[in-house]
Formats: C-alpha cells, structure tokens, sequence
C-alpha cells in the first residue's frame, strides 16, 4: 500500500457515519464532529451542543434520525446494550462494596442516646419567638451560602469537610429542640427555591424533623441533616438541558438522571471527615420500597432506613417546589400525594406518617380558610392531630386582617369548634390543587 492510499484508508476508517435515533442523543452533550441528515446536509456542526431546541426542530420537520461520526457514538449516544438492559451496571468498587454491605443486612439504626422528642418543649399556642426568628433568618443565609460554596468545589474536584456540615446540623437541631416549628417555616418562607443549596437545607431539615419524630437519637438526627445537604450533588453532573428539559425525558436522558446518585457517591469518596453511612444512604435515596426505584432496584428492608426518610423529605421539597419545567404543588397536595405514595409502596409509609405529624396535613406556614370564613397560616403541628394544627388568624370572615399575634388570633384547632375547611394555594405564585396534581400525575403515568 502506498503512502497515499494508507491516508484514505485511515480517513474512511476515521470519518465513518452512523445512523442514530434522535431520541438515543444525549441532551446537554457538545459534539466533537458535526451531525448530517441521511442525505449529507449538515444539521449540526462540531462543538456545538445537543439541545431539545434541536430535537424538536428536526422532528418537526419530520426527522426522527441523523448521521453522526462513530467517533462520537460512546460519548453523545445511548449505548445499545444499556438502553436494552432495564438493570444498572454502573459497576465500580465503590457500588460493589456498598451492595455488599447492602447483601449482608446490616441495615438497622440504633439510638445510643436519648431519643431528641423526649426532651421537645410543646410550644401550644405560643407566637414564634422573635430573637430566635432573627437568628435563624441569619442562619438560613450564611447555611445556603456555605453549601452553595461547598457544592461548587466539589462540582470541580474539591474536598468538601463532613464536619463542617454536621456542625451546621447540629446547630440546627438545637434550634429545633427550641422550636421545631419555627425552624421549619423559617427554612421554607424566607429562601430562593431556585437555589440548589435551597433545596439541600430544606430536604436536611425536613428529614432532621422526620428522625425526631420516629424517635432518633441526636447523633442519628444529625446524620440525616447531613445526608440530606450533599445526598442530591451529583445531579449538578447532569447536563443541566436534561435536569431541566421541559419535554418530557427519552429513555436515554432518563438514563443519564439516573447516574446522578453515582456521581453523588464519586463526589462524596473526595470529601474529608464524611462518614462511610452518608454515601451508602445516597447511594438508595431514589430506590423505593416496591422496588421500582434506581439505581439497583432494591426493595423494602434491603433500603436503608435513613434513606427512606430522606427520600420523603426529597420528595416533599421536590413537589412543592417550581422548576422551569413544573408547576409547583400547593403544599396540601405534596402532602396528600405522598400519603397516596405510601399506599403503593413508593415511599415508605412510616416515614411519611411521620412527615404528617411534622407538618400536619396542612403543612406549617401555609394558609387555610377556616369554617366561619376567616383565613389562617397554619403555626404549629399539634401532636398527632394532624387534621387540626394550631393556627394563626390573619383575615376575619369579612376579609379583614386581624393582629396575628393576639391572643384570640392563635388558636388550637383541637380545642375550637372550628376546623379548616380548604387549604389555599400560596399567595402570589402558581401551584397545582390536589385535584390538578392528581391529573397531572395521572397524565405522567400514560405518557411513561
Ligand atoms: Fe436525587
């Protein structure tokens, strides 16, 4: 072969296009050839990025697949076998050592202290305190402002210090021991719920009120306010035109959604001080009881406790917040879709009976009518009644505001002759009823 023939061979062998479903590209990926059409006309050229703005072009004008270098096959497609096979294979030493402390069944949590909800103060029909308000307004703050900082370093590579964030949780619980009420509205009125970092502290705090409830220890409650802040990192590897594709996900992309708690591990194994317990429990945040959850399908007791905790308080803060592809749901729906859940097994229902009692079914800080007509912010759980929370009056029946801290303006609905009659949507933003959330949800099921 002479020189010259050796080059074409080698530029045949090294430019040859394959052809690939639209739906098998991965969204969010650059490309390091360009795309053609099935008769060679250029449809993207080299750097750019697969976005859906792209997808839904081609489909439109009735494309369904391209010509791409084979070059670019492993990095910007589905790979076949993957995408045939439901199970995971993200196989490395690190889920292979977590699945066989999973296989071995040492999966309980024991409390070596008291249990945090011995020593809780009812606060009855107490206002917040207004120096613990300030403080924890400050908290809220300089909290998301760290974890913001410490996901960003370990998006990039960096060590992220276990301690440091247990200590933040520890200082939370102390509040909550104060007023646990108080923490949790402060947490979920005062911050931007476009925040990743949001969304971290409120899933922490949420699951931190969850263990105290089902009787945790301080150490074990701690534990769950850490998992909570770092268990989700590994979304921020998730091209983000996936995290936040408003069409629905191919089953490639969903592929890709379901790497993240892989990468969360990844991320964590560089994390200094971070107990070994915090990446085991990430690792199951999205298995789910039945069994029908990733990244292994695991099902019931084979999902470590915390994670089952975790997971209900994720997927509280998930429903009710809004993301540039949902409309939130109104608090009383995430409530009430969870309880659903529990029934079919896709949360655990301990953990979501203790989400009740926590928020009560009209969750703290949201607002209700009561039956003669006034409306009312929902102030405090009130035990296990979880159908009758302390409220505080904000409107009289005649649409009048009222001092809300007046005495006759708190109310223990356990204890009044009246009752909530409807929950309301959170003024000034746009949330699903309980009825609009079913529907949505039962447009999703047809749709996957
Ligand atoms: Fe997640």
């Amino acid at each position: 072969m002479t020189a010259v023939t050796e080059h074409l061979d080698k530029s045949a062998e090294t430019s040859k296009k394959v052809d690939v479903a639209l739906d098998h590209l991965i969204l969010g990926r650059p490309i390091g050839f360009p795309i053609y059409d099935a008769r060679g006309v250029l449809l993207l050229a080299e750097g750019a990025v697969i976005s859906s703005d792209f997808k839904r072009l081609l489909r439109n004008r009735g494309i369904d697949s391209v010509q791409i270098d084979q070059r670019d096959l492993s990095r910007i497609t589905l790979n076949a076998d993957l995408q045939s096979n439901q199970t995971f294979s993200f196989d490395n030493d690190l889920t292979q050592r977590l699945d066989q402390i999973i296989d071995s069944g040492m999966m309980s949590v024991q409390n070596e202290g008291a249990a945090v909800k011995d020593g809780l103060v009812s606060r009855g029909t107490q206002a917040y305190d207004v120096g613990q308000r300030s403080r924890l307004s400050r908290q809220n703050s300089d909290s998301t402002a760290a974890l913001s900082g410490v996901m960003k370093a370990a998006l990039h590579g960096g060590s992220a210090n276990g301690a440091t964030m247990s200590k933040m949780a520890g200082s939370y619980l102390t509040e909550m021991q104060a007023d646990v009420d108080s923490v949790l509205t402060s947490t979920f009125q005062q911050l931007d719920e476009n925040e990743m970092s949001t969304q971290a502290l409120q899933t922490s705090l949420l699951a931190m009120a969850i263990g105290v409830e089902m009787e945790f220890d301080a150490k074990n409650v701690r534990m769950l306010g850490l998992i909570g802040m770092v268990h989700d990192w590994g979304m921020m590897r998730v091209p983000k035109e996936i995290r936040e594709s408003t069409n629905g996900l191919t089953p490639s992309e969903f592929y890709e959604i379901k790497k993240h708690p892989i990468y969360s591990l990844e991320m964590l194994e560089k994390a200094t001080s971070m107990p070994g317990l915090v990446s085991l429990v990430s690792y199951q945040i999205h298995e789910r009881p039945n069994g029908t959850g990733y990244p292994r399908g695991r099902e019931g007791s084979a999902i470590h406790p915390f994670a089952r905790i975790v997971a209900v308080a994720d997927a509280y803060v998930a429903l009710t917040t809004a993301r540039p592809w949902k409309t939130p749901y109104m608090p009383y729906a995430a409530v009430e879709c969870l309880l659903r859940d529990a029934q079919q097994r896709r949360v655990d229902s301990a953990a979501v009976r203790a989400l009740l009692c926590v928020l009560s079914l009209f969750p703290i800080g949201s607002l209700v009518t009561l039956s003669d007509g006034s409306v009312a912010r929902v102030m405090r759980r009130n035990g296990n009644a979880y159908n009758s929370p302390i409220v505080q009056r904000l409107q009289d029946s005649n649409g009048d505001q009222v001092d809300p801290i007046a005495f006759e303006n708190i109310i223990d609905l356990q204890k009044s002759e009246l009752s909530v009659e409807q929950a309301l949507p959170t003024p000034g933003r746009q949330e699903l009823t309980l009825s609009a959330a079913l529907e949505e949800r039962k447009q999703r099921g047809k749709a996957n």
